[in-house]
């Protein structure tokens, strides 16, 4: 059994990294590890800026938002000379094995560790949900009522004025958040880099939701879309565009990355980083944990890294229906 590990948080945070950090730590703990975290993602590693953590040093924190550890995007790490500088790191700690909490490009670092032979497991967690191996990640329950509850305050003020609110989420190049918000906040029109729309496509089917008696109109435009929220704001208030109601521009921001993880987050984030933790120790790695179908997934490394899953039909068709 590995007897010293280390965790880092990498990429944008997210509400629950927290609870996985706690977890990594609580559960190595218990099995008889030393566990060790890393600060600022792989930029500490780079550094060798490793932190001793006892379950007692994790005390406190399942409950609060962002990264105990801090968060970076390293461009080093990138380079084959900064992936064996951090090895060079890693060794001269004496740490056998590390965990990753991160999305995309942080599990794609775990990829490249594990292709350079260091045990390394990654942890699914990103607001974005694009991670292959997982139908959900950490953070994304708590962005989503970050938005809706914009959403509802920013469809009240729409009907006050007869206006058209249009949201802008974020995402990346992925249209989950804005797609389920838009289903569970009652969007009128919801725009993704999946599902483009022109401004004349969204005018059309605000003018068509006004014709139905709507009086108000809520806009939900992911970040990654081709005609994103301000280029939607600057074509359909234009006097040519004439949209029924007056248009307005929310860019919600790294509003949605912030403030206390729900329970699904805290209750997703400890169950993952647990069993990431127990498999690192028992000498498995090369996985990325997630959930499926909601039980414990393990899925290999090295067909999550550099792919993007897909949004679920089901959820597209539905969509559609809710749109209307
Ligand atoms: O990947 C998470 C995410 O919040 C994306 O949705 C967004 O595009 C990006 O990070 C923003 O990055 P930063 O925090 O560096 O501005």
């Amino acid at each position: 059994m590995l007897k010293r590990i280390a965790v880092l948080t990498s990429g944008g945070d997210a509400p629950g990294m927290n609870a996985a950090i706690r977890a990594v730590v609580r559960t190595g703990t218990v099995r008889g590890a030393e566990v060790f975290g890393v600060r600022q993602g792989y930029s500490g590693l780079l550094l060798g800026d490793f932190l001793p953590l006892t379950p007692r040093d994790v005390g406190g924190i399942i409950e609060r938002g962002g990264t105990m550890l801090g968060s970076a995007r390293c461009l080093e790490f990138k380079t084959d000379a900064g992936r064996r500088k951090a090895l060079t790191g890693l060794a001269s700690a004496g740490i056998e094995g590390l965990i990753v909490i991160g999305g995309n490009g942080s599990q794609t670092g775990t990829h490249s560790l594990c292709e350079l032979g260091f045990p390394a497991n990654g942890v699914a967690s990103t607001i974005d949900n694009d991670l292959l191996g997982t139908d959900i990640t950490i953070g994304v329950d708590t962005a989503l009522n970050v938005i809706l509850e914009a959403m509802d305050r920013l469809r009240t003020s729409a009907q006050s004025h007869r206006r058209c609110s249009i949201v802008e989420v974020m995402g990346r190049d992925c249209g989950f958040l804005a797609l389920t918000a838009g289903i569970a906040g009652g969007a009128e029109v919801i725009v993704t880099p999946e599902f483009d729309l022109t401004p004349e496509q969204v005018r059309e089917r605000i003018a068509q939701s006004y014709a139905r008696g709507k009086q108000h109109g809520v806009i939900v435009v992911a970040e990654g879309a081709k005609n994103n929220a301000q280029r939607l704001y600057e074509a359909l208030s234009a006097p040519h565009a004439s949209l029924p109601l007056e248009p307005r521009l929310t860019i919600l921001g790294h509003v949605q990355r912030g403030g206390d993880p729900t329970a699904a987050d805290r209750l997703l984030a400890t169950r993952l980083a647990a069993d990431a933790t127990d498999l690192l120790l028992s000498g498995t790695h090369g996985y990325l944990v997630g959930l499926k179908n909601g039980q414990l997934a393990r899925t290999p490394i090295a067909e999550v890294a550099g792919r993007t899953k897909p949004l679920p039909d089901e959820l597209i068709r539905l969509a559609e229906v809710m749109q209307t």
